[in-house]
């Protein structure tokens, strides 16, 4: 019923929308191959030279790294958390590249192999943020071939005193760190034990014992006292405390990942005095959100010889957002009264959620581009349901409403997940490359080369692109363009879900 009512205005609002006009103009054609090839960008920049928040902005947000943007070569997609504070700045990014060397070295070992290769992800969560300490939850996720190994690490800082803290700052002594570790082992054994009884993999009950007994070892070894053991041992906003052991680290790789609540009776007991006063005393900050504004589809603020409604559209679209490039990119559209779409992750408007707000409310549209930028080509069908669902309702959360586009990333699907998506699926036929060329005369000069209806990609977490957008729209109402969002370009044109566009044509 409430989604029928949604329809039924989302109908009505697309009655009101201006069609593009069909007017010819003159057009170039479009070679993506003519750019020679470039080194790609594989170091981090200086973020602190590079990047400074200011006052109005989001206390914490999201840098993304991309390397390659083609499922079937070898890509990362990396994400860590720029904030005002320059100590932790430098710690993520130091982290980050460490991951990036990693995955340019098993890129190397594929070279132009196209039949399989390197795929790396990184993304992190907030877990608790106060005055006093702030907790990342970092997933990476490595793929050599067909299947995602996860793995978890927890980033934690203690913002009184300006220092990380990792594991051991936890405890009292070693010795107390070891007899955390022995009830952690109980813990640990119990939930391998209680997998291994509801698993139908055995033929018999001694069979079962058998692995049982094979497995002990490496539940000792994997919850030893030590700090790779406990690299994912937090807290979060209700201040419970998790332990999560990674796939491989106390079990099989078959029995996946084990997460386990830790008893507050349990972690008290070791907890030094100096932290335990800091947990007291940290508050998770309630997050002042402001109310949702009416959206704003039309502002009229340019007239409608300025307009020019018979003229053709081209729709600019930014993917894997939003960043911390993101508000300046609104700025320049608001300038420019330019409405663009966001093809957003789930992962990083749950970090930037004033930012979403302000793309909705300032005419944009929104696209669900996934949660965590994975191939939907080689994950699951349950997973891709949930990577879309989960951005769908942190959307509907953060904005009142939910994507109305989806794009897949790296434009990756299998024909399984088509059916998954209920909406318009969205590609593209003007890509700039600007993951690669990090230059924005460049990258200006190739989205320009756009024609009548056609839908460009770009991509909000690079700096040169966000530079190249004034360029580009001087290019392209020059052209005599009207730049649109994809409502406009799609309005009265019939539209099916679960079908691809790489044009409004
Ligand atoms: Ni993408």
């Amino acid at each position: 019923m409430k989604n029928n009512k949604i329809l039924l205005l989302v109908v009505v609002a697309s009655i009101f929308l201006m069609g593009c006009g069909g007017r010819q103009t003159k057009e170039t054609a479009v070679d993506n191959n003519a750019m020679a090839d470039t080194a790609e960008v594989t170091r981090l920049a200086d973020l602190t030279e590079e990047l400074t928040l200011n006052d109005s902005d989001e206390d914490i947000q999201v840098f993304t790294m991309k390397i390659g943007n083609d499922p079937e070569r070898s890509h990362l997609s990396v994400s860590f958390p720029f904030t005002k504070y320059a100590f932790i700045n430098e710690y993520e990014r130091d982290f980050s590249q460490r991951f990036i060397d990693e995955f340019k070295s098993e890129a190397a070992n594929f070279g132009s192999d196209a039949t399989s290769a390197a795929d790396f992800n990184q993304h992190f969560e907030i877990k608790h943020r106060s005055d006093e300490l702030v907790v990342f939850l970092y997933t990476r996720s490595k793929s050599l071939g067909n299947n995602y190994d996860d793995s978890f690490i927890a980033s934690m800082f203690d913002l009184k005193n300006g220092k990380r803290i990792s594991a051991t700052d936890f405890f009292e002594s070693p010795e107390s760190f070891e007899a955390f570790a022995t009830d952690m082992r109980e813990m640990a054994a119990k939930a391998v034990r209680q997998k291994l009884n509801e698993s139908d993999d055995f033929a018999n009950q001694q069979e079962r014992e058998t692995v049982w007994m094979e497995m002990l070892p490496g539940i000792d070894e994997g919850t030893a006292a030590n700090e790779e053991n406990y690299d994912a041992l937090f807290f979060d906003e209700n201040k419970e405390w998790y332990v999560i052991f990674d796939k491989y680290q106390i079990a099989s790789g078959a029995m996946g990942s084990f997460t386990i609540k830790i008893p507050q009776s349990v972690i008290g007991k070791y907890l030094n005095r100096k932290f335990a006063a800091l947990f007291a005393q940290s508050k998770q900050a309630d997050e002042v959100l402001a109310p949702v504004a009416p959206a704003a589809p039309s502002r009229p603020q340019s007239s409608p010889a300025e307009q020019d409604l018979q003229a053709p559209c081209v729709a600019l679209t930014f993917d894997d957002g939003p960043s911390v490039y993101t508000s300046r990119l609104l700025d320049i559209l608001r300038e420019e009264n330019v409405k663009a779409t966001f093809f957003v992750l789930g992962k990083s408007a749950a970090v930037q959620k004033q930012t979403l707000r302000r793309i909705a409310e300032e005419g944009h549209n929104i696209g669900n581009h996934s949660y965590d930028h994975k191939n939907f080509a080689k994950i699951s069908l349950d997973e891709a349901r949930r990577q879309i669902t989960l951005t769908d309702d942190i959307t509907q959360e953060i904005t009142g409403s939910k994507p109305t586009y989806f794009r897949f990333p790296y434009g990756a699907f299998t024909n399984d997940k088509l059916m998954l998506v209920n909406r318009p699926i969205i590609g593209w036929n003007i890509d700039p490359l600007d993951w690669k060329y990090r230059d924005a005369e460049k990258v200006a000069a190739e989205m320009s080369k756009a024609s009548a209806n056609a839908i460009i990609l770009a991509h909000d977490i690079h700096k040169t692109t966000v530079e190249a957008i004034p360029q580009v729209i001087r290019n392209l109402k020059a052209k005599g363009y009207r730049i649109v969002t994809l409502d406009e370009l799609f309005a009265g044109k019939s539209v099916q879900n679960n079908k691809v566009y790489s044009s409004g044509k």
